[in-house]
């Protein structure tokens, strides 16, 4: 037998898993401490959970468990076609909303072409590319961690598709929507595909304006990326989908693996999507609770940051002394676990990501960063 090194395609052959926050139990290891110990701020879900009425779905379709899922989601399609107006064939759902990020890379990206991503963005849009053999190209985002336009226009010619997210994680910034729209009118007239996730822009107040989906029919080049992993808190159950023109759905759904999502995840993700008075809740309570950590962790004067656009803060503690690798095991030994932003491509070791949680978890959270501060 040959080494098997030797059988692996040469695209897999250097393929590194991509970093990301939520790693409870290497935490729980790292510090000794149970997993339902420890606070997690590291991953910007809803801090209420999922709704009752989505997990007494999930509940329900207990019984469906010995049958074969519905292949292609239809009912799942349907109910998200219904809530944004656009018709089923409009929509391909995928196993968490990273199922569809590598789909769309394979179907779309042949050998030589370009893929323009901004950076720092979500990192597995990066090994999604790298998963086809292609190598991304990045354009560093500006000093403020806006897009450069002019710079990423230059950058995306020739490009066979740029991926965007927005708002962008882990900078919790919203582009502006005549950035964005420029953006995916210039990559129209040179057949640039637009991956735009809008994973996050249900926690942003001005949602149905900003959001990108009602210009399926006037861009064929577009892609919008949903899940219902973050503010539906749907996040173990992986159910995510896409929204463009029939053309592209049409493609990825059939290169798209059959039963990729659960009978669990369809039922409780329509139910999820009817039940709008657990986001409203959920709305006011990170609306609520934003205003309050950003006041706290104002004061404590090392700590840079904007008003952030979606669920999470994004800091940069240099002016603290420490690093991000430093403060986050410093607070997992009070056992709070945020993100260390380190192994984003493009940020240096000082930035760090905080979600938004209830006001009770926020508190412990603000009482710890101030021991950790005071004992510098
Ligand atoms: C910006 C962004 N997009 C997509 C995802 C993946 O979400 P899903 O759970 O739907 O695969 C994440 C997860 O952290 C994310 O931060």
């Amino acid at each position: 037998m040959k080494p098997i090194e030797s059988l692996v395609r040469d695209n897999v052959k250097n393929l590194k898993p991509c970093v990301h926050g939520a790693e409870i139990l290497g935490a729980a290891e790292q510090s000794g401490l149970l997993p339902q110990e420890i606070l997690d701020f590291s991953s910007s879900v809803n801090p209420l959970g999922p709704s009752k009425k989505a997990l007494d779905a999930a509940k329900r379709a207990f019984n469906q468990i010995a049958a074969y899922p519905d292949s292609n989601s239809n009912e799942l399609r349907q109910v998200i076609a219904s809530h944004y107006g656009i018709s089923k064939g409009n929509v391909v759902v995928g196993n968490g909303s990273t199922e569809l990020m590598y789909l769309f890379a394979e179907v779309f990206l042949k050998k030589g072409e370009k893929a323009v991503m901004p950076a720092p963005t979500f990192g597995e849009y990066e090994s999604a590319v790298c998963k086809t053999g292609e190598t991304p190209k990045f354009v560093k985002l500006g000093k403020d961690f806006s897009i450069d336009r002019d710079a990423f226009k230059l950058e995306m010619a020739c490009a066979k598709i740029i991926f965007l997210c927005n708002p962008n994680s882990p900078t919790s910034m919203l582009t502006p929507k005549e950035t964005l729209t420029n953006i995916i009118e210039t990559a129209l007239e040179q057949n640039t595909l637009v991956f735009l996730d809008e994973d996050f822009l249900e926690f942003v107040e001005d949602e149905k304006a900003l959001t990108m989906i009602r210009k399926i029919g006037k861009y064929p080049n577009l892609f919008i990326l949903r899940s219902f992993t973050k503010i539906f808190g749907l996040t173990g159950l992986r159910v995510g989908y896409g929204i463009a023109s029939e053309e592209i759905i049409n493609l990825l759904s059939c290169a798209k693996i059959p039963w990729n999502v659960n009978c669990l995840a369809q039922a409780a993700a329509v139910a999820a999507l009817k039940d709008e008075a657990h986001l409203r809740v959920t709305r006011d309570l990170i609306k609520k609770e934003k205003a309050w950590l950003q006041g706290e962790l104002g004061k404590f004067g090392s700590f840079k940051f904007s008003a952030p656009d979606a669920n999470f803060f994004f800091i940069d503690i240099r002016k603290s002394g420490l690093t991000a690798t430093k403060l986050k095991n410093n607070l997992l030994s009070q056992g709070i676990l945020i993100r260390d932003c380190t192994s984003f491509r493009g940020l240096d070791e000082f930035y760090v990501r905080i979600a938004v949680k209830t006001h009770v978890e926020n508190a412990r959270l603000i009482e710890a960063l101030k021991r950790t501060v005071k004992a510098i």
